[in-house]
């Protein structure tokens, strides 16, 4: 009966099938429909339902993050070889930062659900079960403190290069949010641990919303899914890609000092050089027009009284 189900389900892609017509197809009672489709759901299965609309499908279990799924796809040499796979946690950053000495270089948190995900400036990040991906990355390079927040550009251009391998046209929004049609769909939350000339260990933590259908209200406008922007994409290839990327960018930095490539990146793909935008910083907002990024990966912009400034960080605004 289950595979039925999962069959009806699946061959109606993105529509909603009713209780009413399951009922039907199947010969059983739409008590004994609920009763499959919680496990179904016990498995991994992750099947919406809406009131007076029905059930769609939206994730299978080989969707899992769990590390037999991702190994399976992963080509990377070192980061996600160590991939510790949670239901549910706070915040894989603060899982991570808590076993941080004790993990080998390049291991990889992942959660279905985050029950705190912390976003930049101290904002919460919504990361509900199955919706999405979010996962953290320790890092150990022998460099000086001072060249870790570049890291958060490289994973900037290694999600942007991964989605669009996926023939998702994503851009980046300077510092480091990934947008499509004007829309947040992933961010970047680095932590450092470092004495003043050696780092412990740099936290890269990624969110990307994929499956989410609904956002809390003062994100709606703002923020979207792959799902939402009918982009269809499985959670274990993508962070298969994300990593990949990543990888090989971060050794081009770490091990050759070569940075080009990353820079070439974040221009291509930036949604806002040669743009008009509003720097915000301290509930200030101040119109200027993006030029270029820098070798450190600073905003070059110029001001209305045609003056160049080189912003370090803060926000844009398209
Ligand atoms: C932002 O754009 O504000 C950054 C969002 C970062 C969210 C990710 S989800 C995985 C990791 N754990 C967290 O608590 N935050 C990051």
């Amino acid at each position: 009966m289950r595979d039925k189900i999962i069959e009806v389900i699946l061959g109606s892609g993105s529509d909603f099938v009713s209780g009413e017509e399951l009922s039907k197809k199947l010969g059983i009672s739409r008590t004994a429909i609920w009763k499959h489709i919680n496990i179904l759901r016990e498995e991994g299965y992750n099947i919406e339902s809406v009131n007076k609309k029905g059930y769609r499908l939206i994730g299978s279990p080989k969707d899992l993050l769990n590390p037999q799924n991702i190994y399976h796809n992963l080509k990377t040499e070192f980061i996600g070889k160590n991939i510790i796979h949670l239901e549910s946690v706070d915040s894989t950053n603060d899982y991570l930062k808590k076993i941080g000495n004790d993990v080998q270089d390049g291991t990889v948190v992942i959660s279905e659900e985050q029950t705190k995900g912390k976003g930049r400036l101290g904002r919460n990040w919504q990361s509900k079960s199955k919706e999405g991906i979010w996962m953290s990355i320790i890092l150990k390079p022998e460099i000086i403190p001072y060249k870790a927040p570049f890291i958060t550009l490289i994973a900037g251009a290694a999600i942007v290069k991964a989605l669009n391998n996926l023939q998702v046209p994503a851009n980046i929004k300077w510092p480091n949010d990934i947008i499509i049609n004007n829309k947040k769909v992933s961010g970047i939350l680095t932590e450092l641990s470092a004495e003043i000339e050696r780092i412990n260990y740099v936290v890269v933590g990624i969110g990307m919303n994929v499956k989410s259908l609904d956002f809390d209200k003062e994100l709606e406008e703002k923020a979207t899914s792959l799902y939402k922007e009918n982009y269809h994409l499985s959670r274990v290839e993508i962070v298969s890609q994300v990593l990949y990327e990543f990888e090989n960018l971060y050794n081009d930095y770490i091990k050759n000092d070569y940075k080009e490539e990353i820079l070439k990146i974040c221009k291509e793909y930036s949604a806002i050089l040669n743009k008009d935008v509003y720097i915000i910083k301290d509930d200030e907002k101040e119109l200027v027009k993006c030029i270029d990024i820098s070798d450190n990966g600073n905003l070059i912009v110029m001001d209305d009284k045609d003056n160049i400034q080189e912003i370090l960080s803060g926000e844009v605004s398209i």
